[in-house]
């Protein structure tokens, strides 16, 4: 049972620390402690100008994505290892991602074999006689292209309906060890390959991922290489937002990585103004770090966004309360949502524009 008081996404960060191992925890909240708070602070800075008496007939919050249709602008961000959380891991995440209708981004690094949790949101959509959730894939390139391309393929065949390649992937080492009983469960050997070439043991994100960087070659490459849209994920900059639709790129996800990456980095809401600007309608941008609220949400699509993801509010649903508490977490989202935007008069995803934002000389 989800106890009383998990109301909200701080709730739920407040109470997974006490459900999760201390290193694993320290592992997931870890970041840049300047980018963790600016990507907070960056929404918490922007103000929404609330309009009465709006005829919310007929309101939703659907939106259509890649010709399908989404029931929120909310999806699971890529997170690597679910298993940390939960022992049931992208199982009970990709089930709470299809009772919720909410879209999910596996990761390269899940620690369940990508089919098997395609198979599980397929057998939870029969159980609830619903379509089956939009599901994406997140690659990593990695050393040999042809373990990639093993990647994407497997993907294709298993029903995933985008590659999502994160290209922001030069992370800071943590110094976590994976506990036992938690793999790489895509990659040859359980393993991600550039961890175990790393010294010291490090793992996750070994130290050779900079070296190891992803080029606009392998882009291009990429683009050549599979049926589905290719999303980048972790750009800031609009001049990269550019270079992208350029090489094909069919939406972008503007990210700083959850302040998992530069130190320093300016928040996904901060740019997204910018980054709108350049890419002027050509594709959806989306944006993922920080999203804990609906506010949240319209601020996004206020400023340009098509969607949000969100990161670590997955891992803090899974450890307190497994399935269900992933579940609650795209609830409590979904209904702060809807509520903010009655309060905003907006009673479609479609209506939310600059209007909704409050400045000093409006
Ligand atoms: C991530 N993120 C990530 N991104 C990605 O493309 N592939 C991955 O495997 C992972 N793994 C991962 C693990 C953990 C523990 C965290 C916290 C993050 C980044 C993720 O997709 C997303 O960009 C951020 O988590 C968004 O920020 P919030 O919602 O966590 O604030």
């Amino acid at each position: 049972a989800i106890p009383p008081d998990l109301q909200t996404l701080a709730d739920y960060e407040r109470v997974a620390e006490r459900h999760m191992p201390a290193a694993s925890w320290a592992h997931v909240q870890s970041g840049s402690a300047a980018t963790l708070a600016r990507n907070r602070a960056a929404f918490e800075r922007i103000s929404l100008l609330p309009r009465m008496l709006a005829d919310l007939r007929g309101g939703h919050t659907r939106l259509t994505l890649f010709g399908r249709e989404h029931q929120a602008p909310i999806l699971f961000a890529p997170v690597a290892y679910h298993r940390l959380a939960h022992p049931e891991g992208e199982l009970a995440c990709v089930r709470a991602s299809a009772a919720m209708g909410i879209g999910m981004v596996v990761s390269t690094l899940s620690s369940v074999p990508l089919e098997t949790i395609a198979e599980a949101a397929r057998d939870a959509a029969r159980t609830l006689g619903v379509a089956p959730v939009p599901l994406w894939f997140q690659l990593y390139l990695q050393e040999d292209r042809a373990v990639s391309a093993e990647l994407v393929a497997r993907a294709e065949a298993a029903g995933y309906e985008a590659i999502v390649l994160t290209v922001d992937a030069s992370i800071k080492t943590s110094g976590f060890a994976l506990p036992a009983g938690v793999t790489a469960a895509n990659l040859p050997g359980g393993a991600d390959r550039r961890q175990t070439s790393a010294p010291g043991g490090r793992i996750l994100f070994g130290t050779r991922l900079a070296d190891d960087a992803p080029s606009w070659d392998d882009v291009a490459w990429l683009r050549a290489s599979t049926r589905l849209p290719v999303i980048l994920k972790g750009l800031l900059a609009a001049e990269d937002a550019h270079i992208a639709i350029a090489h094909g790129a069919e939406a972008i996800i503007v990210s700083n990585h959850g302040g998992r990456t530069l130190d320093g980095a300016p928040s996904a809401i901060d740019v997204l103004p910018a980054m709108a600007e350049a890419v002027a309608g050509a594709a959806p941008l989306l944006i993922d770090g920080g999203v804990r609220t609906g506010t949240d949400i319209v601020k996004a699509r206020a400023l340009g966004a098509t969607a949000v993801l969100v990161g670590r509010p997955q891992l803090h649903g899974l450890a307190v309360a497994g399935m269900a508490g992933v579940a609650h977490v795209a609830h409590i989202l979904r209904a702060d949502l809807e509520l903010a935007m009655a309060q905003l008069g907006c009673p479609t995803l479609d209506r939310i524009g600059p209007a909704c934002l409050f400045t000093r000389a409006s």
